[in-house]
């Protein structure tokens, strides 16, 4: 599809969309009918099969291969796990680096789990060290070269912040850590589904993220990238059956991990979730991520004029390079905000005492009409 075709080409999928401006994808993407019919194939499988566990270690396989394809990986490449959360600290478990390479440097930008996962490296001898933000939401990239140094193993950082919609240049990010010898892990979340990512194109080490926002799927699935050369260091503590190297040979007298990133798994797949993850992938496929981007950079660039006319605060970043599909609007109450848009049937959610307004590729100049007077109407509600 072109931009061009988009939305009229794809709303009438989306059921929601008749009763609502949805502008809340960067929490969950709008149940589409493929999905729910995904869902209704699930329990059919089920009810007419039993247990059928090839056809869903095959699903299993196909969620795989899918990520594969969406991050120009190879599937031997990609882990599919039910959290970026698992996945993320399946890798940490067995990310050993040299020693004297103890430190992990993270941005103020990234989402509570990788804090918490990175502090938690702290109990092994680990250390952590932030880099803040600067007033115009961003992460200088001079201030993170500056912590990247030859004690850092591994850097964290956020592809488009959870909190304000800011995007970090991360392909670059990833070649300054390079060339002091740091991995680079990237939590793409924000991201995947809205912004095309090429993992070779990045060069990147590690990419995780998930299906249920702009990927359209549900909770319950997620994936994580390792760059195949990295695979044969990486021996991870936590783990489960469906990372050993044969899964099916029930075997409890050792620990022989997967050799493909599959060893980043743990337990039983989310098997319904798989089913919706693929029906989800498969239409942001057929639809384009590339034209998803340019359509919603459309959407945003009319969004960020409109709030310039009413006298709104964006706490997004203005230059169109450094956002995403996501833009926070400063509130001075953000509760009461979404409350009052959802009042006149536009979903939107808070964080940080910002309104948190994101389109996708389902979304319409109307929309964004929509929201522009939506908020004009809760002015009192607008932080100047
Ligand atoms: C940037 C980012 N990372 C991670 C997550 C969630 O991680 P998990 O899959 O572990 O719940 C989110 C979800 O909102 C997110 O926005």
């Amino acid at each position: 599809m072109t931009p061009d075709d988009l939305p009229d080409s794809i709303r009438d999928r989306f059921p929601l969309l008749e009763h609502a401006v949805y502008t809340n994808s960067c929490s969950q993407g709008a149940l589409s009918d493929e999905v729910r019919a995904a869902y209704a194939q699930y329990l059919t499988d089920w009810d007419e099969k039993g247990a059928p566990w090839e056809l869903w270690v095959e699903q299993a396989e196909g969620a795989r291969s899918r990520f594969a394809r969406l991050l120009n990986a190879t599937p031997d490449e990609i882990a599919v796990t039910t959290s970026v959360s698992a996945g993320v600290s399946s890798l940490l478990s067995g990310l050993h680096q040299p020693r004297g390479r103890d430190k992990i440097v993270i941005s103020d930008f990234e989402f509570p789990t990788i804090g918490q996962i990175t502090h938690a490296q702290e109990l092994l001898g680990r250390k952590v060290e932030h880099v803040a933000a600067t007033a115009d939401a961003t992460i200088p990239l001079e201030r993170l070269v500056e912590a990247i140094d030859d004690e850092t193993g591994l850097v964290a950082i956020t592809y488009v912040c959870f909190r304000n919609g800011s995007k970090t240049d991360v392909k670059e990010v990833i070649r300054r850590a390079h060339e002091v010898g740091a991995l680079v892990l990237v939590d793409a979340f924000q991201a995947v589904g809205a912004i095309p990512i090429d993992v070779r194109n990045l060069n990147a080490d590690f990419v995780a993220g998930g299906v249920l926002k702009y990927l359209l799927g549900s909770a319950g699935l997620a994936f994580l990238y390792c760059r195949a050369d990295l695979l044969p260091q990486i021996t991870p503590t936590v783990t489960g059956w469906f990372a050993d190297e044969d899964i099916f040979e029930m075997d409890i007298s050792d620990y022989s991990p997967s050799p493909t990133a599959r060893k980043f798994e743990s337990g039983t797949p989310s098997i319904p979730n798989i089913y919706a993850g693929i029906a989800g992938m498969d239409l942001m496929h057929e639809i384009g991520i590339e034209a998803t981007e340019r359509h919603v950079a459309g959407l945003t660039g009319q969004l960020v004029d409109g709030l310039d006319r009413i006298g709104a605060t964006m706490v997004t970043p203005r230059d169109p390079n450094q956002r995403g599909p996501m833009i926070a609007v400063a509130t001075n109450d953000e509760r009461a905000m979404v409350a009052a848009l959802h009042g006149d049937g536009i979903l939107t959610s808070p964080r940080d005492g910002n309104v948190r307004l994101s389109f996708h590729c389902y979304n319409s100049e109307e929309d964004v009409e929509r929201v522009i007077s939506g908020l004009a109407a809760h002015s009192d509600l607008l932080a100047r």
